[in-house]
């Protein structure tokens, strides 16, 4: 029982005088807080830039939607979508929480596997799956969801040659005809979010999703478990993720009718994320004081789920789902730290050594990451300014963002950036990836080591035929 205990702890949330999340706040000095850790302290000792991570928070997280499934749709299971954090020690508290896990590619679910977490709550996701990634899963006993025409027989081939069963599920491309005319965040282009689910390369149609299940049936190392469907981050209104939840199920009355299977499980992916009373994401309505919470979103696509199965006279099937960003993004900080603060005619620009490789959709989708001082959190603004990174481009990390006067050597955090920032970091102009502190209470322990010159530099080669060559004239 004591074991137990200390795998899934209980959480009190810090008391904070302003509260970002329940465990990222304004403290009682009057500085950011991550749990009980100052962010000032933090950013001094392990150096900027820099992502901080709260343990506390993430299990929060992961806890809310479970409740809330538990409360509208009990027979749920919840999957970590890995790519959204990929760091191991994030992996290990899933694990004591009791997630599963999507994953993507050899490199995500090698390292699922090399945290302990139970294969079978891990599914493999992707459009163009290598063989060594094929042959993992198939040793290691993970779901795979099918994604291609010939996956499946690339599939059977491998399972016969290594002498394993294969568990399935196959990715379908839902005609979600009432989105036609919603929109959402411009994560595929423009259009609505009928016309970008359309235009992507994911799931199968309705044939040959019923190829793919006949086929299988009559192969008696496949094992077909579940369907699956992402709406990617196109929208965070859960009415929209009902619509999908309920084409899920209008699918298992086709499967049913065309092959005589219906599918046990329906795995609805990710996607839906969450909103902050101080903005966040896209330029969404949503995000914001009144933004959804898990249980509006479990409680719709219950709901439709529901309806439809009664509708078509079919069970209710087990629900699987794959958030990322909603358990990660919120868990997490990034701190920069300023240097040169400079004042044109028309704008001041704060720059920071944090940048938009370490914050990449802030400038690939325009994504907004609230920034907070780091000292003196609460400090009224006095001026309008762009935070911008030392990139060589404009590396807008907060555009127009209202700051208390800032002089080099203070700290600004950008809040929610738990998901999707060091997993999506990218090297531009050669800079290092950041480290990152994982809090728990007063505790701080670095679980991403900083990058080095070595671990950037090391990777390049110069062709002998080209040393002495090179030498200026
Ligand atoms: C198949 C699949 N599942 C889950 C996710 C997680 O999405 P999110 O982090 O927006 O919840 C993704 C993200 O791209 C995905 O592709």
């Amino acid at each position: 029982m004591a074991h137990a205990k200390l795998r899934a702890p209980e959480l009190k949330p810090a008391d904070y005088s302003t509260t970002f999340g329940e465990f990222v706040g304004i403290g009682a000095n009057g500085n950011l807080f991550v749990d009980g850790c100052d962010v000032q302290v933090l950013a001094e000792k392990y150096g900027t830039p820099l992502y901080i991570i709260s343990e506390n928070q993430l299990r929060q997280n992961y806890r809310a939607f479970r409740d809330a499934f538990q409360k509208f749709y009990p027979d749920t299971e919840i999957l970590f979508a890995n790519k959204s954090n990929n760091g191991l020690a994030i992996r290990h508290i899933m694990n004591q929480e009791g997630a599963g896990g999507d994953c993507f590619g050899a490199q995500e679910m090698y390292m699922a596997l090399l945290a302990g977490t139970n294969p079978k709550s891990l599914v493999l996701n992707g459009s163009n799956k290598q063989d060594d990634e094929l042959e993992m899963a198939i040793a290691n006993g993970l779901c795979i969801n099918i994604d291609a025409t010939d996956e499946l027989d690339r599939i059977v081939e491998i399972a016969e040659r290594l002498d394993c069963d294969v568990d399935i599920g196959i990715r379908l491309k839902l005609d979600l005809e009432p989105l036609r005319n919603r929109t959402g965040v411009a994560m595929h282009g423009p259009g609505t979010l009928k016309q970008q689910s359309d235009s992507t390369k994911w799931g199968m149609s309705r044939e040959q999703t019923v190829e793919i299940v006949n086929r299988a049936k009559s192969m008696p190392r496949v094992h077909l478990k579940e369907t699956h469907f992402h709406l990617s981050r196109m929208s965070n209104d859960p009415a929209d993720f009902a619509v999908m939840a309920r084409e899920m199920i209008t699918w298992s009355g086709y499967i049913r009718d065309n092959t005589g299977w219906t599918p046990p499980c329906i795995d609805i992916g990710g996607g839906w994320t969450f909103g902050k009373w101080y903005g966040t994401g896209p330029n969404s309505q949503l995000d914001g004081p009144d933004a959804p919470k898990p249980e509006d979103y479990a409680s719709l696509c219950a709901a439709a789920i529901k309806d439809e199965a009664e509708k078509l006279g079919l069970p209710l099937p087990k629900l699987r789902l794959e958030p990322g960003r909603a358990l990660s993004g919120p868990a997490g900080i990034a701190v920069g730290k300023v240097g040169a603060v400079k004042t044109g005619t028309t704008k001041k620009w704060v720059n920071l050594d944090l940048s938009t490789n370490h914050l990449s959709w802030a400038a690939v989708l325009d994504w907004y990451y609230h920034s907070v001082p780091v000292k003196n959190a609460g400090a009224k603004p006095t001026e309008t300014v762009d935070l911008v990174g030392p990139l060589c481009n404009s590396d807008e990390l907060g555009p127009h963002r209202q700051m208390p006067e800032l002089v080099r050597g203070d700290f600004i955090a950008f809040l929610d950036a738990g998901g999707y920032t060091e997993s999506s970091a990218a090297r531009y102009n050669a800079q290092l990836l950041p480290a990152t502190v994982l809090v728990s209470g007063n505790t701080a322990e670095v679980i991403t080591e900083r990058e080095q010159l070595k671990d950037v530099a090391g990777r390049f080669k110069v062709p002998p035929r080209l040393l002495a060559g090179s030498f200026a004239p």
